[in-house]
């Protein structure tokens, strides 16, 4: 008997809580490893003895070998996943033949549209995701199937919208050479590893506050990014899943604009952005650094069905001299534990203060699967907080840095 068949990996926050930190660290469990929403936007970093992998299209499994997969939610700029793919010789991937593939024009409007935007900028990693959900919906963009059959990119009313005039017909060519050999029907191919009963691990892309729904509009991305989007995202049911992990880290990030709550400045958030290297893994920009938000983490925690909590970074808070969460919201004067009301108010976090976490030896922790008793403090009171087990800590960058609980 398998421990268990299918697991999503989902990020809780607003990105880069260390889901590939995790999905590498279970992907050893696991037959293949599966993308379904966003693009290379992502930046999935993986620390193995001190070798630095950043995933940025292809799933955090390669490492073991495993069969990879990108599913039809995902979009695809075919020269970097050609890149990517060269560092994994003998890779097994399969890409979802109704995939959106992103092409240079993508990546140009993206950059044109934030130049446009100006002050109002929403910060995107410039890898044309936006613009490429969007052509998507005007159905405008390709699919990796339309590629494969010699469908010329055509653009027409966007392109000509936007004054951009490149002949893309050379570049499609190229770009059908880099996806042909791994083109497929995914969710079957899925459906065929689960009925064998094969083991399937989902990674999600981005965080839940992030998603084009529910997160904070219009400072998202432009893909679905919480758990149950697997069932487009990847075409395998939600209800066949039988765990969601959710991974959050043990305060709070964010690159790019929008609205941060517990947001920190000067000395206390430079510290941390420093011990955390808080700097994107995509875009290499200083990510913006604040207390752990509880009242997004229940809402996060509910969207995406969450059974478990990973608490990732927790040794960065240690020899901080302060510990503090933030339990409730005052918005206009009126307390409140519901993060929707951050939609249509400004709010200001209500804290508790937890006693501080000492500066310890992290590794030998790690080692004996045990945390300093006030990091167990902070532990429980998370859990006491949102209703939902944290079955995993994380000291360290490395795979071994990780405690059971
Ligand atoms: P992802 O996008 O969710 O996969 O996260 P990123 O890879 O973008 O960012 C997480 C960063 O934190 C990476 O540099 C990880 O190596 C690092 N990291 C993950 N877990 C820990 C941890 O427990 N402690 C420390 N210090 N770093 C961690
Ligand atoms: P991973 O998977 C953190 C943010 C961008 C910007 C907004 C829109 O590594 O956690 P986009 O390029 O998607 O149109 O940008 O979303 N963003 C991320 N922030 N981690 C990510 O991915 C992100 N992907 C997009 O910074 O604010
Ligand atoms: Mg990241």
């Amino acid at each position: 008997m398998r421990m268990m068949m299918s697991v999503i990996i989902v990020g809780l926050q607003w990105g880069d809580e260390g889901k590939g930190k995790f999905v590498d660290y279970l992907a050893r469990n696991f037959d293949a490893v599966v993308r379904f929403n966003g693009g290379s936007n992502a930046g999935h970093t993986v620390m193995v003895n001190g070798r630095k992998v950043v995933f940025h299209l292809l799933p955090s499994g390669a490492l073991w070998g495993k069969r990879l997969f990108i599913g039809p939610g995902v979009t695809v700029n075919p020269e970097e996943l050609a890149q990517e793919a060269a560092l994994f010789p003998g890779l097994k991937l399969g890409v979802d033949l109704r995939a959106t593939v992103l092409t240079p024009f993508e990546v140009w409007l993206d950059r044109k549209m934030e130049e446009m935007r100006g002050k109002a900028a929403i910060g995107t990693t410039g890898r044309g995701i936006g613009p490429s959900y969007a052509g998507r919906m005007f159905r405008l963009s390709l699919r990796v199937c339309d590629l494969l059959s010699g469908k010329p990119p055509d653009y027409g009313p966007l392109a000509g919208a936007f004054g951009y005039s490149e002949d893309l017909t050379g570049w499609a060519e190229m770009a059908r050479k880099e996806v042909e050999e791994f083109a497929g029907d995914v969710p079957s191919e899925l459906m065929e590893i689960h009925d064998k009963g094969g083991s399937l691990l989902f990674e999600s892309a981005q965080g839940s506050l992030l998603d084009i729904i529910y997160g904070t509009y219009p400072y998202v991305t432009s893909s679905n990014t919480i758990a149950p989007y697997v069932s487009v995202g990847a075409g395998f049911p939600f209800s066949m899943v039988d765990s969601v992990m959710g991974v959050s880290k043990a305060y709070q990030t964010r690159v790019g604009s929008g609205p941060f709550p517990t947001e920190l400045d000067g000395e206390l958030a430079e510290g941390i952005r420093r011990k955390g290297m808080e700097y994107g893994s995509t875009t290499g920009r200083p990510r913006r650094v604040g207390w752990l938000d509880l009242v997004s983490l229940k809402y996060s925690v509910r969207l995406n069905q969450t059974n478990s909590i990973i608490l990732t970074k927790l040794d960065v808070l240690s020899g901080l001299g302060r510990l503090r969460v933030a339990t409730k919201y005052n918005v206009d004067g009126r307390p409140t534990d519901s993060f929707t009301s951050i939609f249509t108010g400004n709010a200001v976090p209500e804290y508790t203060d937890l006693d501080p976490i000492p500066d310890v030896d992290w590794a030998g922790y790690a080692r004996e699967g045990r945390l300093p008793q006030q990091a167990m403090k902070l532990v429980e009171f998370i859990e006491d907080q949102v209703k939902v087990k944290v079955s995993t800590v994380s000291v360290g960058q490395e795979r071994g840095m990780t405690v059971e609980l």
